[in-house]
């Protein structure tokens, strides 16, 4: 969904008066999530003068984390931090907050993360009341690599000047290594939330320092062993995708079902040999300013697979090729997008240029190499010590040669047994099991969606949830793709998996999607979801997520019998209520 900007004047939208009112009733036993103890705060809203609202919008955690950090900065400055994500917070309990710092995620295509999605709708309604006594600073993380970089930050910023409320700092827009710059940012951004708040810039309390385990976050990995890596769709599929598993024995790490794995990977080594072949230097080369040499930088530490914006920009300006500085010139972002499809930074390298390219000048355009993010396949509870993922290698040919997802590929062909890849644990607060063990269950993960539903029913086997268990699953072909189908057969057989609807798009002349098996089952889907049913999804983002999202506003106006407002009402109610969940990308 594209975050709809609505101006002042625009006409109000009902449905969120509907749900705002319902949600206030149940808001109070939801307020103050502190980071730790929630010191002199009795209620997030109706704030003591030193109060620092921070509020979070996050998919997969790193906002949320963020928002953790500036607790503890605000706390060393005399404030009062109450955290909360914003998918805790309705528009009048905004209103009466007298210092907020909104730390946001862009998600999508440019888009809200999903906790912020309602919270949105309301700030931007024409409803939305005044903030003149308001006063705020937006910290804004997301990938320069995406068209809508930072754009929820850009809208909250403009929209909460726009209703009158005063930044006390000027918004920061940071790129995949926010570290840095936000941690900058928040030592400038305090003392003048402190000095708003009139506070007397005195720690109020000395927190012990917390720990920090190796693999608890990006920046301090752990290498944990592979015992298993196999193959789980058949030899004559189309695709690939493998179970990994990894050792975390004596790490002391933990994790819970819906938790996803982040994996430091590798560059390939090919690739690597290729770029300096085109580069004309040896691995030893030194690069100026740093200390290791060229070919260790391009296999650990950039990205050299996909290009940058700054190498795609320069080769643009030096490059003699007509189409792609058409395309630039141009400002045709899909123009863009098509000409890069398939093409990576030795690809353009490989563009007649007008000057040669030196080998400072190439590293200097490049992009740290990232971490890629895994939905965690197994339960903790089913295997201790353990955890799991479910790949799909990345691959694909393009200028008759073979190219190779970075870290799929990583782990698919260069991690074997006893491998120790870099990994930690990336939370996702967002994504769990309800705690109501009797609530049904019905999740949507064709391919590797599959992966956290596998944990879920885990997670539910080993607990003895009583609660029913409903998963559509599909991928190209029964015969090659049907992954942990005996664990589902035998989940089947034992009644934890009270319904599995599968559909295999290839297998016949027409395509069959899960949403269709959804639209077939509509009315018994409705049923579950009026049994107080959660709905999960997860998998591809830019065509599944969305049209599964299509089928669902259908089956409840068609079996709920509800206009097209009052649905929408419904599915908002639902995805208050955390029962309309998605981890998808
Ligand atoms: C929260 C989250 C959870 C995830 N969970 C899972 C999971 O459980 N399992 C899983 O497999 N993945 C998962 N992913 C995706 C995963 O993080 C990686 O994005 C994926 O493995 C690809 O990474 P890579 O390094 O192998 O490929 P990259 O080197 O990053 O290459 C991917 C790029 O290759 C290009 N490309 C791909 N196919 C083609 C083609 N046919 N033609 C031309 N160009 C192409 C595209 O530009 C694409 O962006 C998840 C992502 C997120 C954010
Ligand atoms: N952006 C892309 O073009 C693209 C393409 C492939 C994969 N991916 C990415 O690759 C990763 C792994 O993919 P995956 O192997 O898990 O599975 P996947 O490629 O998403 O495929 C799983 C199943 O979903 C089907 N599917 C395709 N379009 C769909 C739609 N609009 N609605 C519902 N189902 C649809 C596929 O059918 P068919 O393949 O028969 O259509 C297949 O049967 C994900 O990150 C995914 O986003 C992206
Ligand atoms: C599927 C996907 C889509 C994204 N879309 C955008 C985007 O449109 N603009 C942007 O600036 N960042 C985008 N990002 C980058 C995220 O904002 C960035 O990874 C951020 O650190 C995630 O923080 P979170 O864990 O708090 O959600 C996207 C990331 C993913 C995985």
């Amino acid at each position: 969904m594209k975050i709809p900007y609505i101006p002042e004047d625009a006409p109000f939208n009902g449905e969120q008066k509907y749900w705002l009112a319902g949600f206030l009733a149940g808001l109070h036993s939801r307020l103050l999530v502190l980071e730790e103890k929630p010191q002199a705060a009795s209620h997030a809203g109706v704030t003591s003068t030193n109060q620092l609202n921070i509020l979070f919008g996050s998919q997969t955690g790193n906002a949320e984390a963020l928002a953790q950090s500036a607790a503890r900065s605000a706390r060393a400055k005399g404030l009062v931090p109450v955290v909360q994500g914003l998918g805790e917070i309705d528009i009048d309990l905004f209103a009466t907050m007298r210092h907020v710092l909104i730390i946001t995620s862009t998600y999508g295509e440019g888009e809200m993360p999903d906790n912020a999605q309602l919270f949105w709708q309301a700030l931007s309604a024409s409803t939305a009341p005044r903030l003149e006594h308001m006063h705020f600073a937006v910290l804004a993380i997301g990938d320069t690599s995406y068209d809508g970089f930072c754009q929820a930050g850009k809208f909250f910023d403009m929209r909460l000047e726009q209703l009158g409320a005063k930044r006390v700092s000027d918004r920061i827009d940071c790129d995949i290594e926010y570290e840095e710059p936000s941690e900058q940012w928040l030592q400038q951004s305090m003392p003048q939330f402190a000095a708003s708040a009139g506070s007397s810039g005195t720690v109020l309390e000395n927190l012990p320092e917390t720990p920090v385990i190796p693999g608890s976050n990006k920046n301090n990995p752990y290498a944990a062993e592979i015992i298993s890596n196999k193959r789980l769709s058949g030899e004559q599929s189309g695709k690939e995708i493998r179970h990994i598993e990894f050792d975390l024995s004596g790490s002391g790490l933990t994790y819970q079902a819906g938790d996803a794995l982040g994996v430091i990977p590798v560059n390939d080594p090919q690739l690597v040999e290729l770029l300096l072949t085109q580069l004309k230097a040896d691995y030893d080369t030194p690069v100026p300013g740093f200390e290791r040499s060229l070919g260790d930088l391009l296999t650990w530490q950039f990205e050299i697979s996909e290009p940058s914006r700054k190498l795609i920009e320069w080769v643009g300006e030096n490059t003699t090729n007509q189409e792609l500085r058409h395309v630039l010139q141009h400002d045709d972002r899909d123009a863009l997008g098509v000409w890069l499809w398939g093409k990576d930074t030795l690809d353009l390298l490989q563009l007649e240029l007008k000057r040669t390219l030196s080998i400072s000048e190439f590293v200097a355009l490049l992009r740290p190499l990232q971490y890629r993010a895994y939905s965690i396949s197994s339960s903790p509870k089913a295997h201790p010590n353990h955890v799991h993922l479910t790949v799909a290698a990345v691959r694909y040919h393009s200028s008759s040669r073979a190219r190779h997802g970075v870290c799929s590929t990583y782990l698919g062909d260069r991690t074997g047994r006893g491998e120790k890849p870099a990994i930690f644990i990336s939370p996702n607060k967002a994504f769990r099991l309800p705690a109501d063990n009797n609530a049904p269950l019905i999740m949507v993960g064709p391919g590797t969606g599959i992966a956290p539903f596998r944990a879920f029913l885990e997670e539910r086997e080993a607990l003895g949830a009583s609660g029913k268990n409903w998963l559509f699953f599909g991928d190209q072909h029964q015969e090659h793709d049907f992954i942990y189908q005996d664990q589902l057969n035998a989940w089947q057989q034992s009644g934890l998996l009270t319904r599995l609807d599968l559909a295999f798009s290839r297998d016949q002349a027409e395509k069959i999607y899960v949403q269709d098996r959804m639209l077939e089952q509509g009315a018994e889907l409705f049923a579950w979801l009026e049994e107080g049913g959660c709905f999960y999804v997860c998998g591809d983002a830019s065509r599944m997520a969305k049209d599964v999202d299509q089928a669902l506003y259908e089956i409840v106006s068609r079996f709920g019998g509800l206009s097209a407002e009052s649905t929408a009402n419904y599915i908002d109610q639902l995805k208050k209520q955390k029962r309309y969940l998605r981890d998808v990308y």
